[in-house]
């Protein structure tokens, strides 16, 4: 495998460390920079197994910071950038948009600027990968699956500001010759994922007696993927996906909310040595998300056929590996729910 320096942008986060840890263990001659600002969301508690290897290092920056991403591609002579950096939860998007406008759009902007500003003399070897999300689809009804030619119809502040930096992404390929691809994935699960998101938050509000705050009447539709699996996919993709493309990413495993919080209550009422059906007593329904999408599910059968990439765990034994994960770490729940989280907790669910 030959030598390459990259760059991968939000590696702090929740999906971005699954996607550190991988190259840096599994690619021993690429040197991996992460970039990261640790936000509320960014928490190097997340890469501490591999923090000390000597191909990996952490620097801390604002992708907003146009002068600045431009000062570290001069600097580090990237050949590649997997990016993943972004504000990422709906309901904050729905409280703060102008902030996803800035990280979401501006930062990628200042990132494909960087890049094709140090690559374009040569632009052999060179890769944006650009990580998005399958809500820029916006909320399909109960038929039919996203593929990667439905049309883009972003409902909220969110998926906007996602579509928005994918149609740059799309634009400097085109306009510029911008060695790029984008991927759009569904659902993430599993270990490091902010307890401001469904399984961990609800989780961790099991696990402390506390309300389990179910939007509407429970039945929106997410279409789940283990994180580690959409680490494995990036990997294919970033190695053998076609420049200019779109893969879409996705576990062909679709739940309603309802009935995937009554998994978890059921498997943790197990584990937790409780009576059956106490965990189930704490859900409540709240007011809807304002805008919220119904249901989303992606075909991935592009990436199955030309990539050879299917999904490796199964969701029932993915969630109870996720549940065991967050019960062994309630050291690192405890530590990312202190402070701001309690502020941010009682202001979202005082509007619900
Ligand atoms: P996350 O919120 O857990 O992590 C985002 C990371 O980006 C954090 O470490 C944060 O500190 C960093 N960051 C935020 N603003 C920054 C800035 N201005 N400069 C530098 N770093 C900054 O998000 P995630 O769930 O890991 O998602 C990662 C990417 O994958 C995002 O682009 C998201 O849109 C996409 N995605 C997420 C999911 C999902 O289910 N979570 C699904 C599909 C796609
Ligand atoms: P979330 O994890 O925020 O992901 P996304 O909105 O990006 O799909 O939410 C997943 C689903 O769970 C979504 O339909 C909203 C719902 N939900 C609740 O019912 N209660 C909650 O407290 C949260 C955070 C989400």
């Amino acid at each position: 495998m030959e030598n390459k320096t990259i760059l991968i942008t939000g590696g702090a986060g929740f999906i971005g460390s699954h996607v550190v840890r991988l190259f840096v263990n599994k690619y021993p001659n690429y040197k991996i920079i992460n970039l990261d600002n640790l936000t509320y969301a960014g928490n190097l508690a997340n890469l501490k197994d591999i923090e000390d290897k000597p191909n990996y290092k952490f620097v801390k920056g604002d992708i907003v910071d146009g002068a600045a991403m431009y000062k570290l591609f001069e600097d580090e002579k990237f050949e590649a950038v997997i990016h993943l950096a972004a504000e990422s939860h709906v309901d904050r998007s729905i409280s703060n948009p102008t902030e996803f406008v800035f990280t979401n759009v501006i930062g990628t902007v200042n990132l494909l600027n960087a890049a094709n500003r140090t690559w374009k003399d040569n632009f052999e070897g060179k890769l944006f990968y650009h990580v998005s999300t399958d809500e820029v689809y916006g909320s399909l009804g109960h038929e039919g699956l996203f593929t990667e030619t439905s049309n883009y119809d972003p409902h909220s502040p969110y998926s906007a500001s996602k579509a928005s930096s994918d149609h740059f992404v799309r634009a400097y390929f085109d306009t510029y010759g911008l060695p790029s691809l984008i991927s759009n994935c569904s659902n993430n699960y599993g270990s490091y994922q902010f307890p401001e998101k469904l399984i961990p938050l609800f989780i961790n509000n099991i696990r402390n007696n506390q309300p389990l705050p179910v939007y509407g009447k429970g039945l929106n539709i997410r279409d789940w993927l283990w994180v580690e699996d959409h680490a494995r996919a990036i990997d294919v993709i970033f190695h053998k996906g076609k420049l200019g493309s779109t893969y879409n990413i996705g576990g062909h495993n679709e739940w309603t909310n309802i009935d995937l919080i009554k998994i978890m209550c059921t498997i943790l009422d197990g584990k937790l040595g409780r009576e059956k059906g106490s965990s189930e007593k704490l859900i409540t329904y709240v007011k809807d998300r304002a805008g919220h999408d119904l249901r989303y599910a992606i075909d991935s059968t592009k990436l199955k056929n030309e990539l050879d990439w299917v999904p490796s765990l199964q969701f029932e034994k993915g969630l109870e590996k996720t549940i065991d994960w967050y019960l062994a770490n309630v050291d690192w729940m405890e530590s990312v729910t202190s402070g701001n989280y309690q502020d941010y907790y009682a202001k979202q669910y005082a509007k619900h």
